[in-house]
Formats: structure tokens, sequence, C-alpha cells
């Protein structure tokens, strides 16, 4: 995202510089921003197919390796249990995952899974394995109630939904940025999901990438740690994706807002021969053509109250990366934090595929 504060962040990068010793506090922004590199690349989904391996469709996990088939909250707490975190901020044990992207040749059908790859942004201080997500923890950035209450351990939530094959209503919180490629290090300008991105895929090629946003909501109903559908029990304000400082009676508690960016490398599957008649040749994992299906996942588990202590200095003594509140790992030690495939298969990253791993249809 092109905040000003982002730029300043870049401008340090560019210069080469370590931007946790150089930043001085009040450099003022209302979010947390952080990488955090690929756990592993599997079908897991303890929240929606909890128990289930392999489950229907593939997904990068990043964050505590902790992550498991199923995550009970009653016998798994992500900071006890995990023995390493693959994000940069230490104490954050959470998951984080979101569907795989296939190329679906239009000449012979078969799939190849698009490589993931680094946020050009965060590069400088940024894994230098495949991948990962870069995960932001917002706060209103207007009215005068800044005040979040993070959440619970044991709470979980899901934005968007994998069978979407339209546009919904409501403003748009899980979207695509189609990258030039002299937009690939930077990932393009203008806030998250506005108008320059999409609910569906591009329907042009991207020699710069794709970058995903998923936007959580900013609003909980104060009690549920989890719903049936694993997104009732928390809300967006309404009139706009980013939160301002209201929340509706309903789920009355502000919550900080979750968001991730995703790169996704479609460099090599950018021939414009790929994208005519208004076709594209992109599917999502769960067999979704058209993009509208794109969701996130969001597992909580971040060590005591670091997290509150985080957010309650945003601004002030925290912004970006830049926290003393929280502890900063190496990118070596967090690229060091993977997991293995809990049911072993060929995802599709040097291989042709048949048929997309699970079987889905495309449709
Ligand atoms: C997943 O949970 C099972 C059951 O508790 C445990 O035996 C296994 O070691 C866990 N797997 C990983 C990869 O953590
Ligand atoms: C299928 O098409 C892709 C390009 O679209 C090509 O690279 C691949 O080799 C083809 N596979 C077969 C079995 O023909
Ligand atoms: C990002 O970092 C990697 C590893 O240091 C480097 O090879 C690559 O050129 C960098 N990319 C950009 C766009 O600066």
């Amino acid at each position: 995202m092109a905040w000003t504060t982002a730029l300043k962040l870049v401008a340090l990068l560019l210069a080469g510089q370590d931007v946790a010793a150089q930043v001085p506090a009040n450099k003022g922004s209302d979010f947390l921003r952080f990488a955090c590199s690929q756990l592993v690349i599997e079908r897991a989904d303890p929240l929606v197919n909890p128990g289930m391996a392999p489950t229907p469709h593939m997904h990068q996990i990043v964050g505590g390796d902790s992550f498991n088939i199923t995550m009970d909250p009653e016998t798994i707490d992500p900071p006890k249990t995990s023995k390493c975190t693959s994000c940069k901020m230490v104490e954050d044990f959470s998951n984080y995952w979101t569907a795989s992207i296939y190329f679906q040749s239009p000449e012979n059908g078969t799939f190849k899974r698009i490589p993931q790859m680094a946020n050009g942004r965060l590069n400088g201080t940024a894994m230098e394995q495949e991948g990962g997500i870069t995960v932001y923890y917002m706060r209103p950035f207007s009215g005068t109630n800044k005040k979040t209450t993070v959440f619970k351990p044991g709470f979980r939530m899901l934005t968007g939904d994998p069978t979407y094959r339209t546009k919904q209503s409501g403003a748009l919180v899980n979207c695509h940025r189609c990258l030039a490629a002299n937009e690939r290090v930077m990932g393009g300008n203008g806030a998250p999901c506005d108008a320059n991105d999409t609910p569906y895929f591009p329907n042009k090629p991207c020699p710069g990438g794709i970058r995903v946003t998923v936007i959580f909501p900013s609003c909980w109903d104060g009690k549920s740690l989890d719903s049936p559908d694993h997104k009732s029990h928390v809300a967006y304000q309404s009139g706009g994706n980013l939160a301002g400082d209201k929340c509706p009676s309903t789920h009355p508690v502000r919550i900080p807002q979750v968001m991730y960016e995703v790169m996704y490398d479609t460099s090599q599957f950018a021939d414009p021969k790929y994208y005519k008649n208004g076709k594209q040749p992109l599917v999502y994992s769960f067999g979704d053509p058209t993009g509208y299906g794109a969701h996130g996942d969001y597992l909580f588990g971040w060590e005591g109250d670091s997290l509150q202590r985080a957010m309650d200095s945003l601004n002030t003594n925290c912004w970006s990366e830049y926290c003393p509140e929280l502890k900063l790992q190496s990118w070596e030690a967090a690229n060091s934090c993977t997991k293995s495939q809990m049911a072993k298969e060929d995802i599709g990253t040097d291989t042709w595929l048949t048929e997309l791993p699970g079987g889905a249809k495309v449709a």
C-alpha cells in the first residue's frame, strides 16, 4: 500500500538501511506490518475442515509451526505448542492461510501452480525464499477513538467464500491487483482494494504478478471465538472496507483489522495469447476460474498481551515493522521455520497436473 509512511519505509529500504535501527519513534501510522515466510503448501484447513487430511483444496500457510489439521483451542495453544514461527514478529504464532492459484493450459487443460513471491515493498528485509504473506494489523485511521481489543486465545475467522462466482454486495474485501512489469517491486499504488483492484481475476496479462489483498472484519460480537460459518461472530463496519471508529450494535467490540497481501508470480504466464476473447487462464485451487471465490483464514496465536501492547502503542511508538514493544527475529530464523506436508502430494510446481490437487472441477 502506498500510504505516506509506507513510502518513507520504502525510501529507507532502498537506502539499504536497517529500518528497525534507523526509524525513530513518532513516525505515526496506525498499522503493524510484517512479513511471514512460507510454512508449507498443502491441503489442510483446520477451520473449515477440522480433522481432515487432505482437505479439498490447496493453501499456502504461514505462521506458527503448531499448525495442524485440527486446531482445537482446548488442546492447542499456538504460543505454547509451536516451536517456531515463520513470521518476523517472534511472539506471533498465529496462522494465516489463503488458496493457491493454478494456470490451466488453454492448449491441453493441464495445471501448473503459480509460484508465490516475496512482497517487493518489504524486499529489503523480506524473506528470501518463495512466497509468504505480508500481514497487517490496523486500527482506525480516522476518528478519535482508536482503541482496539485484541483477540482472545482460540479466536478464528474467515473472510470470503470459495463458492462465490459473482460479485457480492458491499465494499470490496477480497481483491486482485494486476501488476505491470515495472510495478513488480513496489506492488502498485493506491489503497487496498481500491478502484485499481478487482474481485475477479484480472482479464489481462500481469507480467509483474498479482497481489491479492484480503481484508478481515474489524468488529466482533464480544463473545464468540468462532461461529458455525466462521464469519457471523465478526462484522465489517458498514460503508467501507477499512475500519473507521464505529461498529454496529450487534458487533460492538472493535478488534484490530487484519489484512493480508499475497503475491503470485504470474510473469511466466503473461503471454497475451492466453488472454483472448475475454478469457483468462487462472483458476483458484478450488476450481474457481472467476476469482470471486478468493478468501482468507485467520487463527489467532499471539503470546500473552504482546499484540495488545503493540496496538496500544501504534502511532506513538510502533508502526509497520518498527515496534519496540515486539521482538523481531532475523529473516534467516523466520525462513528456517517450515513444516512438511501432512498428506504428501505433488502440488504442481514443476510438473503439469492432469487435475487440480483434490480433483476440484473447474466451474
Ligand atoms: C498434529 O497433531 C497430532 C495429534 O495431536 C500430533 O500427533 C502431530 O504430531 C501433530 N502434527 C504436527 C505436524 O504438528
Ligand atoms: C500442456 O501445455 C503447456 C503450455 O500451455 C505445455 O507447457 C505442456 O508441456 C503441455 N503438456 C502436454 C502434456 O502437452
Ligand atoms: C529481493 O531480494 C532478493 C534476495 O536478496 C534479490 O535477489 C532480489 O533482487 C530483490 N528484489 C528486488 C526487486 O529488489
